[in-house]
């Protein structure tokens, strides 16, 4: 039995939300869960009122960057029941974020039972509007204060949850990213950290400058083989296959990318995971033969590529409302999520009611 501590906010910010117009993650709900890893255990498990931490300005984390997080949604049914999205997923990813950045293990236990709790108090904020969900950002960080490079023997574990909208709310454009990379073999790009984020600032903002959404990261030896775009994967369909890269230890481990993967496979249609370099990409597109483009991630779900460049060459799709395997994806799992589809895959797990304040 997981003993949680809540004390509660003496009042509510929900009744200030305009559901209809909410911006992705800028809005966050009353409470948030937080414990401490100390002396090789995790302790202080509580619900508090969401608010400002005190960090140390020698915090191992601001300064060599062990930090590590998860994206996850909950939804809501259409009788009314809160439901988490193949929550194990995430939580067997944190962990291997965490083996790799040497921090300490979160328990299933503990993980699922702060998910619930927190969710289950935090109900009204999860929105009803369709591709919207309650965001759910798990995270933990070192905590030591010291400067020596050295692994921290403590680390906080907090999760917070915002309402959100979908993450690219229009078809986005890509462009290929031919000078700097994201990941190489060997490194970190498999794991959900901090730093892999903040390496992706300069070039995205100097590809939005040139009016694209993001760039396409490519493989750190030859620029030649595609890799996911940092905020998602990526996936390419051909007239009779959908292909999307290896992630090889360079790129991250998608729990879409997992589901659009078993549901093509479930519908029958062939799904390569093998590498695919621009040249095979733009080929297919001279000879009629890409039919879409299209991202997938928790916050953004599915996202239709309307436009992908590199150097010289573009593909342009001028209407991505034709685009049947992206849009049918977004559609299932945005069904999943709402009970609208049937589960037949036991994705959907209900939210354990079970609020009380101490
Ligand atoms: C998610 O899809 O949940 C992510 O973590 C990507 C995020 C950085 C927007």
């Amino acid at each position: 039995m997981i003993k949680i501590n809540v004390t509660k906010a003496s009042s509510s910010k929900l009744s200030d939300l305009d559901f209809a117009n909410i911006p992705f993650g800028k809005v966050f709900s009353d409470h948030m869960f937080t414990a401490d890893y100390i002396d090789g255990a995790w302790t202080d498990l509580k619900i508090i009122p969401f608010g400002d931490l005190g960090i140390s300005p020698v915090n191992l984390a601001i300064h060599y960057g062990q930090s590590i997080f998860e994206g996850m949604k909950a939804s809501k049914m259409n009788d009314g029941t809160p439901v988490l999205f193949r929550p194990e997923l995430h939580v067997e990813r944190l962990n291997a974020s965490a083996d790799r950045m040497m921090m300490p293990n979160i328990p299933k236990e503990i993980f699922m039972e702060a998910i619930h709790r927190l969710v289950d108090l935090e109900r009204d904020w999860i929105p009803n509007e369709p591709g919207s969900a309650l965001y759910i950002r798990p995270f933990m960080f070192a905590t030591d204060a010291r400067l020596g490079v050295q692994v921290s023997e403590t680390y906080k574990f907090i999760v917070v949850v915002g309402p959100v909208g979908p993450y690219y709310p229009k078809p986005i454009s890509l462009l290929a990213e031919t000078q700097y990379t994201r990941a190489a073999t060997g490194g970190v790009g498999e794991a959900k950290t901090a730093g892999n984020y903040a390496a992706s600032l300069l070039p995205a903002t100097l590809a939005k400058k040139r009016g694209y959404d993001q760039v396409v990261w490519l493989d750190s030896k030859e620029f030649k083989y595609v890799q996911e775009v940092g905020t998602m994967n990526l996936f390419f369909v051909l007239k009779d296959k959908v292909i999307t890269p290896t992630t090889e230890g360079t790129i991250l481990k998608g729990i879409t990318r997992k589901c659009i993967i078993e549901i093509l496979k479930s519908k029958n249609i062939t799904v390569e995971e093998r590498r695919i370099s621009l040249d095979e990409i733009f080929e297919a597109h001279e000879k009629g033969e890409l039919l879409e483009i299209f991202g997938s991630g928790t916050a953004a779900v599915v996202a239709n590529v309307a436009k992908f460049d590199w150097n010289e060459k573009s593909i342009v799709f001028e209407d991505v409302k034709t685009h049947k395997i992206a849009n049918g994806l977004r559609d299932i799992i945005n069904g999943l999520r709402a009970g609208t589809e049937e589960d037949s895959f036991g994705w959907i797990e209900p939210v354990r009611s079970q609020v009380s304040a101490s």
